[in-house]
C-alpha cells in the first residue's frame, strides 16, 4: 500500500517521478505528491485524490522544474489521517530541511511524537510519516549526516517502512531504508532510481538491487551504497528485472482488467509449461523441494492467504484432499496469526499471494516458519518478500497484473494448485484415480483453448451485465469445488461495481439467506454436470419460488431445466473438477461489464490497493 519513487540524475526529475507514480497508482490513490531538489532548494507539490490532480498542478510549472534533477514521490493509501493535502506525502520536518516519503506503518509513532512535542517539535498532519521525518531530522542535528541520522532513527522505530529521504544540506543524494515493506533501487547510467515496485522503473532500467529488511542505503547519481542493520557496508547484489515495459501497457483494451482477463489462456500455458508435458507422463515440479520420503511424512496442509488468493486456496483444499489424501485447512492469514495454530515439521504450509507482499500473509508465514514447517509459496512475484521466505517457491508467472482486481493471477494460482495436487498424488505413489488424473491432465492441456473460445464471444455476458447492472444486491451460489467460485464471483462484483454481492454454498441458502430473496435480489447459480448438479438445481427452484431472478452459469443444462432460468450463460464443456477455471472467466467478465456500464473506475476501485502491505 502506498507507492514511493525516487530519482537522481541529470533528467527532469518531475517527469520521471510522475511516470513512476502512474505505474504505482495501483498501490493507492488517495493523494499524491513529489519533492524536488535543486542545489539547496527543495520544493514540494501535493494533490488530493488521483494522480491526474498532481499532474495538472505541475503543468503550470513545466519550465520552472527543468533544472530539478533529484526528487522523491509518493502515492498514498491512507492509514493515519484522512486523505487530505496536509496528510499527503512528502512530509517535511519542522526545521524545513528534511523531506520524506514513506510506505508502511510506524507502530510506535505516538510515543515518538509525544517525546518530540515535549522537545518543542510541532506537527501539521496526523501521519506517522511526519513523525518519522522529525525523528530523522532530530538525529541529523547531532550527526550532521543524513545516512547516520537515518541509521539512528530507524533503530528507534517499530513497524514497517520503506523510506526515501532528501536533505537540503546534502543535495547529491537520496537516503533510503527498508523494513517489512518493499523497496528496490534501479541502476542506470549516471542516474539511479528508487521504487516500491518494478513497474515504476522498468522503462528506464533492467538492473536493480532489492533492499532487504533493516538495510539503509545512499543513492547518488553515480553510486549506490548499502549498509546492514549493524551499519556495516554490504556488497551490492545486482539482479536483472524479469519484466518488459510492454507488460504495463493496455495493448488496446479499454482497461487493464479486460486485457488481463483476455490473457488467461496464455497464463495457463505458461504455468503448465515444463511441468505437464503429456498426459501419460508424471508432473515435473523441481521447484517443490521436498523429496518423496519427506512428502510421505506430511500429515497436514495449511493454506494461508487473503481475498482472491484465499478463494484459490479453497479450490486447492478440494483437489489436494482428493488426490493427495492429506487433510487441508484453509484460513485467512489475518485470522491465522491470532490463534495458537498447530503446525510442526510434518506440516506443509502453502502461502498464496499474487503480490507476495500482503502483510498478514507475510506475518503468518514468519510465525509458522518458527515451527519448522515446510513453506511453499505460490506467488506471481518471484522477487517479493514472501518469495524470499519460501522453502519451495512456486512462481506462477502470470505476468504483471496492473488492475487492482485480481483475475489472471487467480487463474494461475488455480493451475498451480492443480499441478501441485497431481504432483503430490504421483509422488505418494497412489495407484487410484488413474483415469481421472489422465483426464484432468488432458483437460488442463485443453484449458487455454476453452478459455479463449469463451472469450471470443462475450455478447451474451455483456447483455446480461447490462440487464442486471442496476440491481443493488446479488447472491452467488454453488456447491462442491465451485463454492469458492461463488465466493470469488461475488468478490469481483462487489469490489469493482460496489454492488452488495455475497457468495454462499447453495445448500446454505435455506439456512438464512433465503429470507432476503425477492425479485430485487438476483441469484447467480453455478451448475456443472457432476454430483452436485441436481442439488444446486433444487436450490435454484427454492430461490425461484421466492421470485428471485435466476442467472445460470453452466457447462450443460437439460432442456427441461432451462425455463427455470431468466438468463443462462453456457461455458465450453468441461468436467466439474476443472470447471472453476472456466466458470471464473464468466464471473470476471460479468463483474467487469457491470462495473463498466455503471461507469465505475474498473482498474482502480475506491478504497482498495493492489498490494496490502499493512496488517
Ligand atoms: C481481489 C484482490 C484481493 C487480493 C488480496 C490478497 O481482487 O486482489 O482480494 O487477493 O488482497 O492479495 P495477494 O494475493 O497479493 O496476497
Amino acid at each position: 500500500m502506498c507507492g514511493i519513487i525516487g530519482y537522481i540524475g541529470d533528467k527532469k526529475a518531475s517527469d520521471i517521478l510522475i511516470s513512476g507514480l502512474s505505474h504505482l497508482e495501483y498501490r493507492g490513490y488517495d493523494s499524491s505528491g513529489i519533492a524536488l531538489m535543486n542545489n539547496n532548494n527543495v520544493e514540494v507539490y501535493k494533490a488530493q485524490g488521483k494522480l491526474i490532480n498532481l499532474i495538472n498542478i505541475l503543468k503550470e510549472k513545466e519550465n520552472h522544474l527543468l533544472n530539478y534533477n533529484i526528487g522523491i514521490g509518493h502515492i498514498r493509501w491512507a492509514t493515519h489521517g484522512a486523505p487530505s493535502i496536509v496528510n499527503a506525502h512528502p512530509h517535511t520536518c519542522c526545521f524545513n530541511n528534511l523531506t520524506l516519503v514513506h510506505n508502511g506503518i510506524i507502530e510506535n509513532y505516538q510515543e515518538i511524537k509525544e517525546e518530540l512535542i515535549k522537545e518543542g517539535y510541532n506537527f501539521l498532519s496526523q501521519t506517522d510519516t511526519e513523525v518519522a521525518a522529525n525523528l530523522i531530522a532530530k538525529e541529523y542535528t547531532k550527526t550532521k549526516n543524513l545516512l547516520d541520522a537515518m541509521q539512528m532513527a530507524v533503530k528507534k522505530m517499530k513497524g514497517a517502512f520503506a523510506f526515501c529521504a532528501i536533505h537540503k544540506d546534502e543535495p547529491d543524494k537520496i537516503v533510503v531504508a527498508k523494513r517489512n515493506a518493499p523497496l528496490v533501487i534501479g541502476l542506470g547510467q549516471g542516474e539511479n532510481f528508487v521504487a516500491s515496485d518494478i513497474p515504476a522503473i522498468i522503462e528506464y532500467t533492467k538492473k536493480a538491487i532489492y533492499l532487504t529488511d533493516h538495510q539503509v542505503g545512499v543513492v547518488k547519481k553515480d553510486s549506490v551504497e548499502i549498509y546492514d542493520e549493524n551499519d556495516n557496508k554490504v556488497e551490492n547484489k545486482i539482479e536483472y528485472l524479469p519484466f518488459e515495459a510492454m507488460a504495463i501497457s493496455k495493448m488496446g483494451f479499454k482497461h487493464f482488467m479486460l486485457k488481463e482477463i483476455h490473457e488467461q489462456g496464455d497464463v495457463v500455458r505458461n504455468v503448465l509449461s515444463g511441468k505437464l508435458l503429456q498426459i501419460d507422463k508424471s508432473i515435473k515440479l523441481d521447484e517443490f523441494k521436498l523429496n518423496k520420503e519427506q512428502i510421505k511424512k506430511i500429515s497436514r496442509v495449511q493454506i494461508i492467504a487473503c481475498g482472491t488468493s484465499l478463494h484459490a486456496g479453497l479450490v486447492g483444499k478440494y483437489i489436494i484432499e482428493k488426490f493427495a489424501k492429506i487433510p487441508v485447512d484453509v484460513e485467512p492469514s489475518s485470522e491465522y496469526i491470532y490463534r495458537d495454530t498447530i503446525a510442526d515439521e510434518n506440516t506443509l504450509v502453502i502461502g498464496i499471494s499474487q503480490s507476495g507482499e500482503t502483510a498478514d500473509t507475510i506475518t503468518a508465514i514468519k510465525q509458522v516458519k518458527q515451527k519448522h514447517s515446510h513453506i511453499a509459496i505460490i506467488t506471481n512475484r518471484a522477487d517479493s518478500t514472501m518469495a524470499r521466505l519460501a522453502d519451495s517457491l512456486l512462481p506462477i508467472s502470470a505476468g504483471i497484473e496492473v488492475s487492482v482486481a485480481a483475475t489472471k493471477s487467480y487463474m494461475a494460482q488455480l493451475i498451480s494448485l492443480y499441478i501441485l495436487s497431481i504432483y503430490l498424488h504421483e509422488q505418494l505413489g497412489f495407484s487410484d484415480f488413474k483415469e481421472e488424473i489422465q483426464n484432468l491432465k488432458q483437460e488442463l492441456l485443453e484449458l487455454p483453448n476453452k478459455v479463449e473460445a469463451l472469450l471470443e464471444d462475450t455478447e451474451n455476458i455483456k447483455k446480461i451485465a447490462k440487464k442486471y447492472s442496476n440491481f443493488k444486491d446479488f447472491i452467488f451460489i454453488a456447491r462442491g469445488i465451485n463454492f469458492p467460485s461463488a465466493l470469488e464471483g461475488a468478490l469481483k462484483l462487489k469490489e469493482i461495481s460496489y454492488i452488495n454481492a455475497t457468495g454462499y454454498g447453495a445448500g446454505e441458502l435455506k439456512h438464512g439467506p433465503i429470507a432476503m430473496l425477492d425479485n430485487n435480489m438476483p441469484v447467480l447459480a453455478i451448475l456443472n454436470t457432476g454430483i452436485v448438479y441436481d442439488k444446486v438445481l433444487s436450490n435454484c427452484e427454492e430461490a425461484k419460488a421466492r421470485q428471485a431472478r435466476l442467472i445460470g452459469v453452466t457447462n450443460y443444462m437439460a432442456e427441461k431445466d432451462i425455463p427455470l432460468f431468466d438468463d443462462l450463460i453456457t461455458i465450453p464443456f468441461c468436467s466439474d473438477l476443472i470447471s472453476p477455471a472456466v466458470n471464473i472467466v464468466v464471473l470476471q467478465l460479468l463483474a467487469y461489464y457491470i462495473s463498466e456500464y455503471l461507469g465505475k473506475d474498473v482498474d482502480q476501485p475506491r478504497n482498495l490497493a493492489k498490494s496490502v502491505t499493512v496488517e
